[in-house]
């Protein structure tokens, strides 16, 4: 079997649990080096690996190390969120195959790197948005594509994580969210509730995101949450974060739809990413994961809606998604209920095949660049901002994906 020599880059929580499930679910992935700027964590993950594959691999801590090495084909970046962009225009230009992991950028211009160095050097990328993989966001896509939802009018999702341990032991984490939250107030966390919108309204094929407005409130939730569990540590007792607990963004799109995006993570909640897609024939409602179409029935349970939660299960019997359909049957394996195995299948079998990329370059750009553009319209009052196209034109020629034509 073909496997792809592959260096990891960021071996912190997500970095090393990740590392796991590929060391135990794909066959297909040779790890032939591990990074980060902590040495512990690095020789953490080669542990790792030696255990479960009988072979170590390199443990470096500069990711030019990672780039010059020949043994590395593709790397998968899983570092802190600022070093996202630098990290994956380096591995382009060494021509090596990129799986980024998500988060928001911090200016347009970066963006438009990642586009550039992209279109100059022609590797292959990736945006590792696992939530484009989850069950319910493909089963949405495939009705659309379907036609049940009529003509889509608007989408909203959000990040609903309470974060607040996270954020508060940084220091102890050495986690970047932290020094995030201190100093920034935007739209931090865009793409798990905009990467499947986007698919599902073809933004950057047929349609393009055109502005937007981001409202932040108030922030209370970390420093009560510090106030109540980390009394002992002065410097976190005197901060003021900047960032908003829950922040709004509003945007609109060449075709006419609205999109809104709720970051929610440092206050008391549930985890939710609240997927809602409304069309001129149907809804679907992830908060009580039902839909509703503009039939007699279900119009006459409207205020008795209640005893429909959960129906999407009934209309999964028609509408899952061909890739799901398949995967329930094989066995779904791995973490975040089975998204990120299928995510990285595609990743790998694309490279090994070379095959197209299901979210490339230019998605990765349209949504990481929401974030510096919510922090821009939050810092002036929350007034419109243009969102740039950094297709250049071209999403009025591209079609819709599709993977082993299937619609992802
Ligand atoms: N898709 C998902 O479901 C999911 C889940 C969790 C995290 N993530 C993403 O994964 C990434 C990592 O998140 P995390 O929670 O593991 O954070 P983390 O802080 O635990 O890990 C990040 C690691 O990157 C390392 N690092 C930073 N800059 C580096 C550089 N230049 N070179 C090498 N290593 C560097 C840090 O030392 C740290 O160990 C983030 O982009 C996050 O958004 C995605």
């Amino acid at each position: 079997m073909k496997t792809v020599k592959t260096g990891l880059i960021g071996m912190g929580a997500r970095g090393f649990s990740l590392t796991k499930d590929l060391l135990t679910e794909l066959d297909t992935v040779k790890i032939t080096a591990v990074c980060d700027v902590y040495q512990d964590r690095a020789e953490q993950a080669a542990k790792l690996v030696a255990e479960k594959r009988g072979y170590t691999p390199a443990a470096v801590t500069d990711y030019r190390d990672v780039l010059a090495n020949d043994e590395v084909e593709a790397v998968v970046i899983m570092a802190s969120w600022e070093s996202h962009i630098d990290i994956a225009v380096a591995a382009m230009e060494a021509k090596k195959t990129v799986a980024l992991e998500v988060g928001g950028a911090y200016s347009v211009d970066d963006c438009i790197k990642l586009v550039d160095a992209y279109e100059k050097t022609g590797t292959p990328f990736m945006f590792m948005e696992n939530c484009c993989f989850g069950r319910r966001e493909m089963m949405c896509l495939n009705m659309e594509r379907s036609g049940v939802f009529g003509e889509v009018v608007h989408c909203s999702g959000r990040y609903g994580h309470d974060l607040r341990e996270e954020i508060a032991n940084g220091k102890e984490n050495r986690h970047y969210r932290l020094r995030n939250y201190k100093n920034r107030n935007c739209e931090n966390y865009p793409t798990h509730e905009l990467g499947p919108i986007a698919k599902l309204l073809r933004i950057n094929a047929g349609n393009r995101m055109v502005s937007l407005t981001s409202t932040a409130s108030k922030s209370a939730g970390l420093k009560e949450y510090i106030n109540r569990n980390k009394s002992d540590d002065t410097e976190l007792m005197n901060t003021d974060f900047k960032q908003g607990d829950i922040v709004t963004t509003v945007i609109t799109c060449a075709g006419g739809e609205t999109i809104v995006l709720t970051l929610d993570t440092t206050l008391p909640r549930y985890y939710s990413r609240g997927l809602t897609v409304r069309g001129t024939k149907a809804m679907y409602d992830g908060f009580t994961d039902s839909v509703f179409t503009d039939c007699e029935t279900d119009r006459a349970k409207d205020h008795e809606w209640k005893s429909e939660y959960g129906n999407s299960e009934k209309y999964a019997e028609k509408y899952e998604h061909p890739l799901w359909q398949s995967y329930l049957q094989s066995g779904v394996q791995g973490s975040h209920d089975g998204m990120d195995y299928l995510e990285f299948n595609i990743f790998f079998d694309a490279v090994i095949n070379n095959k197209p990329m299901p979210i490339d370059v230019y998605d990765a750009a349209a949504w990481m660049a929401i974030t510096p553009l919510s922090e821009q319209s939050i810092a002036c009052g929350s007034t419109p901002v243009a969102i740039p196209d950094f297709t250049r034109g071209k999403w009025m020629l591209k079609k819709s994906f599709k993977f082993d034509n299937i619609s992802l």
